[in-house]
């Protein structure tokens, strides 16, 4: 036996247990229709939901950044300095969430892995609610805190945990902001209010908050008016913003701390100069006009409810992103599969990434979506729901 044989038995592991990913290859830009396999289908299952990953002017910034400042930013910021560019979008970040400061980092998955295990020490405690996103649950495993794990959006569990580590003195909340497989948002004002009382700072991931909830999609801190309430913001550019990268927004203080020692920081390039410049595009179009926020709006409300009056159960989503709950893995994965031959791309999400009997086609509503679009994916979930049994 070879000594990689043990990655030959855990692939053929993965797929004896139906947990092989096949993903599909995609020859065009993301937009509401790619193509793939040499065929043009609908995309239903991209985050980008304002259609800002093919817009002109994004692109257009892109172009004029690589004319003007190259492809790569050539080192880590710390040792081959900073490029105006990456400071500009960071003052920009901070305007647009209402933040004191802001840094940027190469993605969503590496603001939490710059800051968790930078805040919390072994004598502390993380409060985290057991849905949260991997790369949260990844900062806190980079840590040697104490974990207090809490019931998903459980304001009494939480209460109750930062009662039993009372007497620790430094305390963590992280939430994701909207929990990107069910759509559904933390409670976040509760949270801030237990974290006062208790002397606990709070931490959100608005990934799938920013450019959708809020004024001007300003994210989850703006939709509830707890601007200076929420001690760290973090987030990526890659979704409503459509490009790549990711930040950390908060007090100067603690974005000067990051900058000195966040090692996803220090220890790894910059994002490039076009992917910066598109971002600063992207904030542009989003302060300027909330026209894109609400045509998301309308198109998930749209598809939304003429599911519901199909039939289908869309779960208990309070965003855009919208669950068609199926029950079983198979069933998804035939329904995926049917969609995907009648020229829809919804992928099936089933366990380990949601629980099991709830798998499900994640939905993902686009502004770059037309009503045409819509009846036509509405039109393909029926057919197809009533071809498996989902709908009568
Ligand atoms: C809550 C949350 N945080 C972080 C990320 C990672 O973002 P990125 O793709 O920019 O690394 C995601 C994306 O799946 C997410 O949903």
């Amino acid at each position: 036996m070879g000594k990689l044989a043990f990655i030959d038995r855990a692939l053929a592991d993965l797929r004896e247990k139906g947990l092989y990913n096949t993903i599909r290859m995609i020859d065009s830009a993301s937009d509401a229709w790619v193509t793939i396999d040499g065929r043009r289908v609908l995309n239903m299952c991209s985050n980008n939901y304002l259609g800002f990953a093919n817009d002109d002017r994004l692109r257009a910034a892109a172009k004029r950044a690589i004319d003007e400042y190259g492809v790569g930013p050539g080192a880590v910021r710390s040792i081959a300095g900073t490029m105006s560019l990456h400071i500009e979008l960071e003052k920009r970040i901070a305007e647009f969430k209402g933040a004191e400061a802001a840094l940027s980092v190469q993605s969503g998955l590496n603001t939490n892995l710059a800051t968790i295990p930078l805040l919390m020490g072994k004598e502390d405690v993380i409060f985290t609610d057991e849905l949260n996103h991997a790369s949260i649950i990844d900062g806190v495993r980079l840590t040697k805190a104490q974990r207090a794990i809490f019931p998903h959006r459980d304001v009494g569990g939480l209460a109750e945990k930062l009662e039993e580590y009372e007497k620790v003195e430094k305390k963590l909340i992280i939430t994701d902001g909207v929990f990107s497989m069910d759509g559904d948002l933390a409670p976040l004002p509760e949270i801030v209010e237990l974290a006062e009382r208790h002397g606990a700072m709070v931490m959100v991931d608005d990934a799938h908050g920013e450019g959708v909830l809020g004024s001007h999609g300003r994210g989850i801190v703006d939709h509830f008016g707890l601007h200076g309430r929420v001690d760290i913001e973090c987030g990526t550019m890659s979704k409503a913003f459509g490009v790549m990268g990711g930040y950390i927004a908060g007090s100067a203080n603690l974005v000067e701390y990051l900058r000195q020692q966040a090692r996803p920081f220090l220890f790894s390039s910059a994002a490039t100069p076009p992917d910066v410049a598109a971002c600063i595009a992207a904030i542009d179009i989003l302060e300027a006009d909330d026209a894109p926020v609400r045509a998301l709006w309308e198109n998930a409300d749209y598809f939304k409810a003429a599911l519901q009056e199909l039939g289908f159960d869309t779960g208990e989503s309070q965003t855009p992103i919208t669950p068609v709950m199926l029950g079983e893995a198979e069933t998804a994965w035939a329904f995926s599969k049917r969609l995907f031959a009648e020229d829809v791309f919804g992928t099936a999400i089933a366990f380990p990434t949601v629980p099991r009997g709830r798998a499900r086609i994640r939905v993902m509503l686009s502004a770059a979506h037309s009503r045409e679009d819509l009846d036509f994916a509405v039109e393909k979930f029926a057919l197809v729901g009533r071809e498996l049994g989902v709908i009568e």
